[in-house]
């Protein structure tokens, strides 16, 4: 059985552009070098750390990263479902590929909600990606007012079932899919669910894939929390059971701030 390693995810939105990216990415490789506990953990491959800037920044983190001696993991934030074709204003995921990247974020709920993305187009790009052997990283979560009407895990459950309706077998996990759970409500408003209300999402969702995938997938499946995530409350969403790890966005803009939620993490 793979072990599960915490993995610290960094989601850029719409924040940095090539230049800025690659000042980052030096700034960001040079404080893991200073830092023992991050840097020895990444050698031994104990945690993994990841970054998910903007498309057009893709290409410069990734020569970026390649200077560095321990391995930081690059995603993008979305992509589409199709290799090709006439989709203006899109990038396929066989482009994300060439970039250099091994993951890509989708159903995340700034998609879901603003751009209206549905379960549907979700599930597409899931298939799109694992057949690309992309590795989604799948986000779920609830809004307020479905939280209020006590009906999280019936939404989430929901998300669940419709994203990976293709997958028939536990192998297709062999290719890496990583569940965020993301409460809408927690995201960027500086209001983080509790460790123990994030804790029993998590389990839920591990309760999932165990009913429809096995006991082994549900073993070996990341599964991330995010809303929120700042180094003073790394530590706790990090001691539960069920959080593999966390999907950062404001804090993972600021190299301090990322490397302060790793350190903390890890402890
Ligand atoms: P936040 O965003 O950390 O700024 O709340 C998390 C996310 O949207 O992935």
């Amino acid at each position: 059985m793979k072990k599960r390693i915490p993995f610290f995810a960094g989601n850029w939105k719409m924040n940095k552009g090539p230049s800025e990216t690659e000042k980052f990415v030096k700034q960001l490789i040079s404080a893991i070098a200073g830092d023992d506990a991050i840097c020895n953990a990444l050698k031994a491959n104990e945690i993994e750390v990841g970054i998910f800037p903007p498309f057009v920044s893709l290409e410069r983190a990734n020569s970026a990263i390649k200077s560095a001696d321990v391995s930081i993991s690059l995603g993008a934030q979305n992509m589409h479902w199709e290799d090709s074709g006439a989709f203006t204003g899109e990038v396929s995921g066989v482009m994300i590929k060439e970039t250099g990247c091994q993951y890509v974020i989708l159903g995340h709920s700034e998609r879901r909600h603003i751009f209206g993305e549905t379960d549907d187009v979700i599930e597409m790009k899931i298939r799109k990606s694992l057949n690309l052997g992309l590795k989604p990283i799948l986000c779920v979560g609830e809004t307020l007012e479905e939280r209020d009407k006590g009906i999280t895990e019936f939404v989430v459950e929901r998300q669940l079932k419709e994203a990976l309706k293709a997958l028939k077998t536990h192998q297709t996990f062999e290719t890496g899919i990583v569940i965020a759970y993301e409460p809408v409500w927690a995201i960027g408003t500086g209001r983080k669910a509790s460790d123990e209300d994030a804790q029993k999402v998590c389990a839920f969702i591990r309760s999932f894939l165990e009913n429809n995938f096995g006991s082994r997938v549900a073993q070996e499946v990341r599964i991330l929390y995010g809303g929120s995530v700042k180094p003073d409350n790394a530590k706790g969403l990090m001691s539960q059971k069920d959080i593999d790890g966390a999907l950062i966005g404001g804090a993972s803009l600021e190299v301090e701030s990322f490397l302060g939620i790793i350190t903390n993490g890890m402890s």
